[in-house]
């Protein structure tokens, strides 16, 4: 039994330290990537306060196609471009959205969120696959976060 668990009230550096950590230890060894991107939005719901989904698009045939997550059922293919997903991919840049209302072509999959953070996952400069945050709170999202979930991606890149 796995039994990760963010410490209460640990400030968001270190909440984010041990969640990359985590991820790093269940996925060490594994090959699999459905599993260890399953585990890996598993511990991101469980470790990150006020979301609503919380998971991964993968990058195949030059679209991106619904991954492993924690959330309600979500759109299954995103067009390069398209959402704030989509401009993640396409750019290559964290997308960092405080207002989803704000942001034009945003993709509703949950009329609940209200801000969203996408950070691509890259391997060998190319991007493989980006991790998709929603909340229901406006502006849940800082460089912090961005700069946390950009960590995360880094340490699973090769493992997914
Ligand atoms: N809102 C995203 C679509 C994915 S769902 O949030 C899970 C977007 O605009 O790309």
């Amino acid at each position: 039994m796995y039994d990760f668990a963010p410490t209460p009230g640990q400030p968001k550096q270190a909440l984010y330290k041990d969640l990359v950590e985590a991820a790093q230890t269940i996925t060490r060894g594994e090959g699999d990537a459905v599993a260890n991107m399953a585990n890996c939005a598993a511990l991101m719901a469980g470790f990150l306060p006020d979301l609503n989904w919380a998971g991964f698009y993968r990058m195949i045939g030059g679209e991106l196609v619904l991954g492993p997550f924690s959330g309600r059922p979500a759109c299954i293919r995103i067009a390069l471009g398209q959402g704030v997903c989509g401009a993640a991919a396409a750019t290559g840049e964290t997308q960092l959205v405080p207002d989803v209302h704000a942001f034009p072509g945003h993709i509703a999959c949950d009329a609940a969120s209200r801000s969203e953070l996408v950070v691509p996952v890259r391997r060998n400069g190319a991007v493989i696959a980006v991790i998709d945050l929603d909340s229901p709170l406006l502006a849940r999202f800082d460089a912090e976060d961005a700069a946390g979930i950009e960590a995360l991606a880094k340490a699973i890149a090769n493992r997914i």
